[in-house]
């Protein structure tokens, strides 16, 4: 495929996933989600042969340069979270919670509110880091490298959605124990780093009106969980939160079940990469990336 081929289907499966009605909106596919680019390479590339790591640093390319010394065939890297102008502008996708929110009965001027406060403070912090390396390194080694990462996030969202619809009069320590067989969650806890319940205590509640959050990039305003809770949502699963928003949800008491970052970012690969495999490109797994054929 070519580099801007591999690019294209990803977006596109991420449209196809989107909660939000993306259908008429006819624009580049760079112009989707704002963290998820080309950042160095020909567009026009033969790519058979990729490296999909989860993070990408200085660190990370040099490793690549070395393995492609050592004959190892990568002809593009695919990183999942954001770098370069990526990272800066990855803000912007939080748009998709204010809409997962809305969907949910939070009411549409105290959702605009939110979001547009937690963009321009996470812009704001996000601005106030270095995030050139990565690709001043691509750059220099000439390594093709593109970011795709709300694109992705939502694949996962998307499966946990059509997952959560068929046990939503299960226990939540019923569902938990389904998500633990979920593959990558279960490759995520023979690394000590496997899906849990928020507050162990809810294990005996139903799953009830569940909102899945999985993609939109940021973790949210930490007031959202009352809300949520007010509007009659009894259960999240969440793929990580900070600990600021894990004592909200606490404190809200709504039940949530969180999977493991690695994992859920990986289901959504895992997807994308099925397809790739389909199409005659070869992948390697990086770091964080659980690797696992569905097909
Ligand atoms: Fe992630």
């Amino acid at each position: 495929m070519r580099f801007k081929e591999i690019y294209d289907l990803a977006i596109n499966l991420g449209i196809d996933s989107d909660i939000r009605d993306l259908s008429h909106i006819k624009t580049d596919c760079s112009e989707y989600y704002s963290d998820s680019q080309i950042l160095h390479g020909d567009h026009d590339l033969e790519v058979e042969n990729i490296i999909l790591t989860i993070d990408i640093g200085i660190d990370l390319i040099l490793l690549i340069n070395e393995m492609r010394k050592n004959n190892i065939k990568i002809d593009a890297v695919i990183a999942h979270h954001p770098t370069f102008f990526a990272s800066y502008r990855m803000p912007e996708v939080a748009k998709i919670q204010e809409a997962n929110w809305i969907r949910y009965g939070v009411d549409q001027k105290t959702s605009a509110f939110m979001i547009d406060r937690l963009i321009r403070e996470e812009t704001i912090s996000i601005g106030s880091g270095n995030h050139l390396k990565a690709v001043f390194a691509a750059k220099s080694m000439d390594i093709p490298l593109m970011c795709l990462h709300t694109a992705i996030d939502n694949i996962t969202q998307n499966f946990f959605e059509r997952l959560i619809n068929e046990h939503q009069k299960s226990t939540i320590g019923d569902l938990l124990k389904v998500i633990k067989k979920i593959k990558e969650c279960a490759m995520g806890a023979a690394n000590g780093n496997g899906p849990y319940l928020v507050d162990e205590k809810t294990s005996e509640r139903l799953v009830g009106n569940c909102m899945v959050d999985m993609t939109g990039a940021l973790d949210p305003p930490q007031e959202i969980f009352k809300l949520l809770k007010e509007c009659k949502v009894d259960t999240i699963v969440g793929m990580h939160y900070g600990m600021e928003n894990i004592r909200s949800i606490i404190e809200a008491d709504i039940s949530s079940i969180l999977i493991g970052h690695m994992a859920g970012d990986s289901i959504g690969l895992n997807h994308f990469c099925d397809i790739l495999e389909d199409n005659g490109v070869n992948i390697i797994g990086g770091p964080g990336f659980y690797r696992f054929k569905r097909k």
